[in-house]
């Protein structure tokens, strides 16, 4: 479907990849195949977004808790990232799309980390769509090193606690100038946050499909846009 099919659009879309290794074990595949499967749709579901003129896609690829899995896995996941980022880097670029990575990259590898800084740096003044890959993020890491920079700035009389508002507190996360998520998608029939972006969802509308990763495609894509554009968001009010 295209922009004009859907009475309302959300500016920001966050996706919860959930469902990889379970796909793998359907398949009898390595767990690492499943992770590798579920970048190939990510092209598409990528592409779609920028078509419709979505402003913002935030997309969980490792969470802080993901470290828990056994290192063979963890060492497939960091190797996918510096295959993703060598395969898509020219495409996403040459669409204007700009990336920034949430979470903390000093906690990566250096190889990993180099890899993120130069995406970042390459596509700092692209104009087009906000891609947003979480990679060794957590919500709440997020929310911590908010509160420790706003105590130093305290501290050093830079500001005054009086002066902490919502706005100023959004401005210190990975997320700073850009608007709260509207629309939040997890495959895999999980309904859980699992630590993402949990400022940023405050007023979002969830939407659970069954599908795991790799098997989400353009089509279940616009069936969840379609759902949002049918909700009815009130935010408080009548
Ligand atoms: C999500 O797929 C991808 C990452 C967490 C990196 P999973 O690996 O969590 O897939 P399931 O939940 O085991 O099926
Ligand atoms: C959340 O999925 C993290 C990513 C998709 C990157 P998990 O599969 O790790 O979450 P839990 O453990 O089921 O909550
Ligand atoms: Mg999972």
């Amino acid at each position: 479907m295209q922009r004009s099919d859907f009475p309302a659009l959300p500016a920001h879309v966050g996706i919860i990849m959930d469902g990889n290794g379970r796909w793998a074990k359907q398949h009898k595949l390595a767990v690492a195949l499943g992770h590798r499967q579920g970048t190939e749709n990510l092209r598409e579901i990528i592409r779609h977004t920028d078509d419709l003129g979505i402003g913002a896609l935030s997309l969980y690829a490792f969470s802080t808790e993901n470290w828990r899995r056994s290192p063979e896995e963890v060492a497939a996941l960091m190797q996918l990232i510096l295959d993703y980022f060598a395969s898509e880097i020219d495409e996403l670029d040459e669409k204007q799309v700009r990336i920034t990575i949430l979470g903390d990259k000093e906690g990566l590898p250096e190889k990993q980390r180099e890899t993120l800084r130069r995406a970042e740096e390459r596509t700092a003044d692209n104009t087009g769509l906000r891609l947003n890959i979480a990679i060794n993020y957590g919500g709440r890491d997020e929310l911590v090193r908010a509160a420790r920079q706003l105590a130093a700035a305290a501290r050093e009389g830079r500001i005054r606690p009086e002066e902490i508002t919502e706005e100023v507190l959004a401005g210190q996360l990975w997320t700073r100038g850009q608007p709260d998520v509207d629309l939040l998608i997890r495959t895999s029939g999980e309904m859980r946050l699992s630590n993402f972006l949990l400022w940023q969802c405050a007023y979002a509308e969830f939407i659970f499909p069954e599908k795991l990763w790799p098997d989400f495609g353009v089509a279940d894509y616009d069936a969840a846009l379609a759902a949002y554009a049918r909700r009815n968001r009130r935010f408080g009010g009548r």
